[in-house]
């Protein structure tokens, strides 16, 4: 029995956490709830090195790695294990946000090959069934995310790069055809939430 993967992504200050608190009330132990970068003990140390600020700015190429290494640790250790017990996997952010932030944000095209190389390597059969992506204005984004948490060393980064993320995550949620889901996360909480919930039944279905 094979599980089911889905992805929820979008800009920091997009609703993720709200909506993913909610469907943990929702799924409880029926899912595992995880998350990117990390979801594994070595992933979470990847986590470390990459939210960090200190020390002199990475090359974007660093950053490329980490993620995908992080990643590879997550897949092997956490996500597939699940799948492969037929559990419904719930995780916050994914390959999605390296495509947006790491390929457009940063604006390495001349990694973009690389990126779906590196996607089919690690993940082969392992693909999400579905990506949801919480879109919302940049500057909407920001401001939430500033009333609420302060920011890390990604969502501090100006107003152009933010909404290259943005474009980013809708050109990946293209190519992604019919896998991906964009979702209006300026709606109100509740009805982003029903929206999320038809998503999943439907995909579990
Ligand atoms: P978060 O867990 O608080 O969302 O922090 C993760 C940060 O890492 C967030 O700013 C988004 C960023 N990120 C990328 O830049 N690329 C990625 O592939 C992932 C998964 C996250």
């Amino acid at each position: 029995m094979k599980g089911l993967f889905i992805v929820i992504d979008g800009l920091g200050g997009s609703g993720k956490t709200t909506q993913l608190a909610l469907l943990k009330k929702r799924f409880g132990k029926n899912a595992l709830f995880t998350h990117e970068p990390g979801g594994a003990p070595r992933a979470e140390r990847i986590r470390n090195i990459l939210k960090s600020g200190k020390g002199p700015k990475p090359d974007p190429l660093t950053d490329f790695f980490l993620f995908w290494a992080a990643r590879a640790e997550h897949m092997s250790r956490g996500i597939v294990p699940a799948l492969r017990k037929g559990k419904l996997v719930i995780c916050d952010r994914f390959d999605s946000s390296t495509f947006a932030m790491q390929i457009r944000g940063d604006e390495q095209k001349n990694s973009e090959k690389l990126f779906w190389q590196c996607r089919e390597h690690t993940l082969a059969d392992n693909k999400p069934n579905l990506y949801i992506i919480l879109d919302t204005p940049a500057a909407l984004a920001r401001s939430r995310r500033k009333s609420r948490r302060g920011e890390d060393r990604f969502d501090e980064r100006k107003g152009t790069y933010q909404r290259r993320v943005r474009t980013g995550y809708l050109e990946f949620a293209k190519r992604m055809g019919t896998r991906a889901i964009v979702v209006d996360a300026s709606m109100p909480v509740l009805e982003v939430h029903e929206k999320i919930l038809e998503l999943i039944q439907k995909v579990r279905s």
